[in-house]
């Protein structure tokens, strides 16, 4: 039996829905019931009734999805599948922190571990950043953990400074000035996205600064033909699916997440066989980091 069909006949069998990131490999996002951006995941995971959540993406969003729904039994098929920008940061650095700046509310990018949501005010991702930040209004210090390009971003937008942790995601940081420079010259009808993630002096030369699930949402509204893509290789095949007629070039093959193709079909049969490996978050950590998770979910849900 292919491995497809396997995993169909098992997630009949065992009710489970499975959701994957963009970045995940095109066989994945073929195979799974949801293919979203960290934020659309969260929405849907939030949501979900059915018993078992199979997850294919790295740690964080699996742990994200036990955290928003508690009853479920939460898969990540590849226990191993982690995101270094996450690690980043612990809980004890982040409390050390805030003891630095008594009072200042903390906005922790989803890409952190559940301990340190639990720390924080509230949450955001790459697509609500910007309005997160803007709802705490005009406090004199805002703590921005772990992404020191994400919070440049949103300073940018804001015309106002944040204090952040000098995190980075070490697969965006990859793509430098001088290939956006080369590819551009080479290309010089497409437009450029890339994600918040890129280092400042790539995302000052990019058209757009965009989520994965913006990137969507702009080609879909867009009537551009050809785009130059700064992020992680696993777009494209979503980009592809959704705009079949349009031309997509990845900018350079270094925006590889190793962690995201951790997970394969193999795995997800043998997870799905052995619920195992499961993502659990105990509940004195879970309930501090589903106050900061809903907090940025009622944020956006809102339009603030
Ligand atoms: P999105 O918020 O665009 O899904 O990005 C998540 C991520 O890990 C990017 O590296
Ligand atoms: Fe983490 Fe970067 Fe991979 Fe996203 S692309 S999961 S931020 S290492």
């Amino acid at each position: 039996m292919e491995l497809q069909d396997r995993i169909r006949e098992l997630c009949r069998a065992r009710e489970a829905v499975i959701l994957a990131h963009t970045y995940q490999p095109p066989e994945i996002q073929d195979i799974a019931d949801y293919v979203g951006d960290s934020y659309g995941l969260s929405r849907r995971a939030a949501d979900l009734k059915a018993p078992v959540i199979v997850f294919c993406g790295v740690h964080f969003m699996a742990e994200t999805a036990a955290i928003l729904n508690p009853g479920r039994t939460v898969l990540l098929p590849a226990a191993d599948a982690g995101c270094p920008m996450a690690d980043m940061i612990t809980g004890e650095q982040l409390r050390r922190m805030k003891a630095e700046h008594p009072g200042a509310p903390v906005v922790c990018y989803v890409n952190t571990t559940a301990e340190v949501k639990a720390e924080s005010t509230i949450c955001c991702t790459s697509s609500n950043a910007v309005k997160v930040v803007q709802s705490l209004g005009p406090v004199p210090e805002v703590l921005f953990v772990p992404d020191r390009y994400l919070g440049r971003f949103v300073e940018i937008q804001l015309g106002r400074p944040l204090i952040c942790w000098d995190g980075f995601c070490p697969t965006h940081a990859m793509l430098t000035k001088e290939t956006i420079q080369r590819v551009r010259s080479e290309h010089p009808d497409a437009e450029l996205m890339v994600h918040p993630e890129c280092r400042p002096e790539v995302q000052d030369l990019a058209d757009h600064v965009l989520s994965t699930g913006q990137m969507c949402d702009l080609v879909k509204a867009s009537s551009c033909r050809k785009y130059l893509v700064g992020t992680e290789v696993g777009i494209l095949h979503t980009l592809k699916k959704l705009a079949p007629d349009r031309e997509f070039i990845h900018v350079t093959p270094f925006l590889r997440c190793p962690n995201m193709k951790k997970i394969t079909l193999e795995k997800i049969v043998r997870s799905l066989e052995t619920l195992e490996p499961r993502v659990t978050v105990e509940e004195s950590v879970a309930a501090g980091a589903r106050r900061a998770i809903e907090g940025m979910l009622a944020v956006t849900a809102r339009g603030a």
